[in-house]
């Protein structure tokens, strides 16, 4: 038995998170973090130590938790919640009700909720709602209650909304106190929902991109947990690819207006909804796609995702042979106006860039994230793709056309999807520390969190992909 596996077996059976597979570089990186900070080389004893220091224990865990998190990721579920579900629950019941983030990392989501609900509902919003969230990591809930933010988090943020609800603070944006003091932050362990209450019964639980990270009994135990925090007529909103895999049999599954949500078995929907087969979920977008998927098994990922792009490219990094310091100062600058969210000036940067080194693979992946978060996702696709071709081992680039589709960006290709996020574990399985190609800026997202990502929202698309070729067999 490995000297990690009673390591694992602790996290397992306090916090429900399964680290096998590649979750294990971090528990490694997490106990030779904690040997250092502590002295203590032998594991046993590190062991007995953090089972018996609850500060510790935290500490440790931290480590070991994936907080990446945006505000309005996936805005569609918030739109329906926002605008129609809620709505609708008011003509019939007594505010405030009741919404909870379960896993809400740095507060990226609840605060999403709270601009949204003051659009709506502007002054009236804070009498008729009350915002929680809770999260296992302490550090990200420090980070929730400072709610103070820098770059990647406004990504997906329009500018308006940007400029109305945050103020410049220190290099970064600091959320305006009133939507920052309408939000609880508490710790929240979702194994032990009800010793470490956050409080409910909830009228909306937010339980989205958490789920991946736990085996499914466990998954079915939070599931019961749940239960028990959410109102006789609340719904549980799982992250997008995360439905199905959702579907244990505790909750209903219901389907209004294109938005998959759990609700309690027993009790009518609120707004007009029709309960589903979980087979027939997948049949609704992805029907054409299983056959896609079953043709392409026996092909290489690597060449089919790096297909369709312009012809006679250099093999080779276009910096290799001209390493001028200007370039290398212009990409550093690019990333920095990027991460400060002046995507026009980055863009305008890049294109210049692209026209003096147009292989050059660090502009090809800035100018694709730039793209991105301008919300041009075929332009976006087109950098990813030609990044792809100058340099096939880019896994930040797989990576990112992978999130177009799971996204929604670009629509309809769950196996286009399936085969990017494949490749990125692949490249990653055989260069863990790998950096893409990128000769000059850092990767976008550690490559240990980039595989581990790719590797849960890849067991979803199949997931997803399995379901709507058992469906077509039936049917
Ligand atoms: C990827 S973030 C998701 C954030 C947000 N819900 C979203 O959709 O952007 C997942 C969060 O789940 C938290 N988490 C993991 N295990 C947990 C547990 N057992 N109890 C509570 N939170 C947990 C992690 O600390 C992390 O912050």
């Amino acid at each position: 038995m490995s000297e990690f596996a009673p390591f694992k077996a602790l996290v397992h059976q306090r916090c429900g998170l399964h680290l096998e597979g590649l979750a294990e570089a971090r528990l490694f990186r997490a106990v030779a973090s904690l040997q250092a900070s502590t002295g203590l080389t032998d594991t046993t004893q590190l062991l007995r130590k953090i089972s018996r220091d609850p500060a510790l224990f935290d500490q440790f865990v931290s480590q070991l938790t994936v907080n990446e998190t945006y505000f309005f990721r996936e805005p569609d579920a918030l739109d329906w919640l926002v605008n129609t579900y809620l709505p609708e629950r008011l003509t019939t019941e007594q505010p405030p009700l009741s919404i909870f983030s379960a896993g809400c990392s740095s507060g990226e989501e609840p605060y999403s909720v709270a601009m949204m609900l003051s659009e709506r509902f502007g002054e009236r919003a804070k009498a008729l709602f009350t915002l929680t969230g809770g999260d296992l990591d302490h550090q990200v809930l420090a980070k929730a209650r400072q709610a103070v933010y820098g770059g990647m988090a406004f990504r997906a943020l329009s500018p308006a909304f940007k400029k109305r609800y945050f103020s410049p603070h220190q290099g970064r944006y600091k959320l305006h106190e009133s939507l920052r003091q309408w939000v609880t932050f508490r710790p929240f362990n979702l194994l032990n929902a009800n010793e470490d209450s956050p409080g409910g019964p909830f009228d909306v639980i937010l339980f989205r991109n958490v789920s991946i990270y736990f085996d499914q009994q466990t998954r079915r135990h939070i599931h019961q947990q749940l239960s028990q925090l959410l109102a006789p007529n609340g719904i549980l909103l799982c992250g997008v690819t995360e439905t199905l895999g959702n579907d244990l049999g505790v909750f209903e599954l219901t389907e209004a207006q294109g938005i998959f949500y759990f609700r309690h078995a027993e009790h009518p929907a609120i707004v007009p909804a029709t309960p589903l087969q979980p087979s027939l979920l997948a049949m609704d977008n992805m029907a054409e796609e299983s056959i896609s998927v079953a043709e392409s098994t026996n092909k290489q990922i690597a060449s089919d995702s790096c297909t369709d792009v312009a012809p006679q490219a250099p093999h080779q990094h276009a910096t290799e042979n001209e390493p001028t310091d200007s370039i290398s100062h212009q990409l550093h600058t690019a990333h920095r106006l990027l991460n400060q969210n002046a995507f026009d000036d980055a863009a305008t940067l890049l294109e210049e860039l692209l026209k003096q080194q147009p292989w050059s693979i660090d502009a090809l992946v800035l100018a694709g994230l730039v793209a991105r978060w301008q919300q041009q996702p075929q332009l976006a696709y087109d950098h990813f793709k030609r990044a792809i071709y100058v340099a096939p081992e880019c896994w930040p680039a797989h990576f990112y056309l992978a999130e177009l589709y799971r996204q929604g960006e670009l629509t309809g290709k769950p196996a286009q999807c399936q085969r990017s996020y494949a490749a990125v574990v692949r490249l990653l399985t055989t260069a863990p520390t790998s950096n893409g190609g990128l000769d000059t800026i850092t990767p976008p997202l550690p490559p240990g969190d980039a595989r581990f990502l790719a590797e849960r929202y890849l067991d979803a698309v199949n997931l997803t992909l399995a379901s709507t070729s058992t469906t077509q067999g039936v049917g």
